[in-house]
């Protein structure tokens, strides 16, 4: 496993974006798998500013997204199409026809799961996966438990998940208490996993992550299975304890 620790947010994500776009250089028909919340804010701007500076296309490409809150329409401004749309899609050059994310609204959970499955195979599965980690560990939607998930799933979400996201709502009441994810063994067969991480509050998960047991109970610990294809980027706050007890297994730049 490729571990960088940047200096700060800012270098994280041009560093996560010369690989993206690196990626898109190499295969512009790529299968991006792509993630929400806030740490791929920076890496989707940085995008949008290579894109419109003509250094990278979308033009070709496919992306599926992670996960997708269950009762949500992509209309709705919690969405995770919304968030998507707002910060990335709207602002390259990919067609619509291209983008898929799992449909929330769709209560059917077992047809919902296995659409879902079937659109990734029939892509030929991804080719670069964008992660970030929630501080209980969760990659995607895929929280603690007592095993590992396979394909997609709908899942409950934990309540210090709810918690950590009740900062996009106004309450915690409204965060929606079930999503639909991909699940960890279509993570695990992307072609590459570009991993990113910043501060303070993601240093100990981090370090369990990827140095701890591999375990269900934290899910981003099955990266370690696959350290061949994983290239992460934390800042130095989620890296601290990368550099204090591990400073043999990362590159500091
Ligand atoms: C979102 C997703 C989640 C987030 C994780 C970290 O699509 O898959 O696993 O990557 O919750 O979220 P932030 O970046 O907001 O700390």
């Amino acid at each position: 496993m490729k571990i960088y620790v940047c200096k700060t947010y800012e270098e994280m994500s041009k560093k996560a974006a010369d690989v993206m776009g690196a990626q898109l250089i190499l295969k512009p028909d790529s299968v991006l798998g792509l993630a929400t919340g806030s740490s791929p804010l920076g890496l989707y701007s940085e995008l949008a500013d290579r894109c419109a500076r003509g250094e990278i296309t979308f033009k070709d490409v496919k992306t599926v997204n992670l996960d997708e809150y269950c009762g949500l329409s992509p209309d709705n401004d919690q969405s995770y199409s919304y968030f998507m749309h707002k910060n990335l899609f709207n602002k390259v050059d990919i067609l619509p026809e291209n983008v898929n994310l799992p449909d929330g609204t769709n209560a059917d959970a077992a047809a919902e799961t296995a659409r879902y499955d079937a659109l990734i195979a029939s892509l030929g599965g991804v080719d670069m996966q964008l992660l970030g980690i929630g501080v209980d560990g969760h990659i995607g939607f895929n929280e603690p438990d007592d095993h590992f998930t396979t394909g997609t799933v709908r899942i409950a979400l934990t309540e210090s998940t709810i918690e950590a996201n009740s900062r996009f709502f106004a309450s915690s009441d409204e965060v929606p208490r079930y999503a639909y994810s991909m699940g960890c063994g279509t993570i695990l067969n992307a072609g590459k996993i570009l991993f990113i991480a910043n501060g303070k509050n993601k240093a100990e998960i981090v370090e369990k992550a990827f140095f701890g047991p591999v375990t269900p109970q934290v899910p981003a610990s099955l990266l370690q299975l696959i350290p061949d294809k994983v290239y992460a980027f934390v800042d130095a706050e989620a890296g601290e304890l990368l550099v204090k007890n591990h400073p043999e297994d990362v590159i500091v730049l």
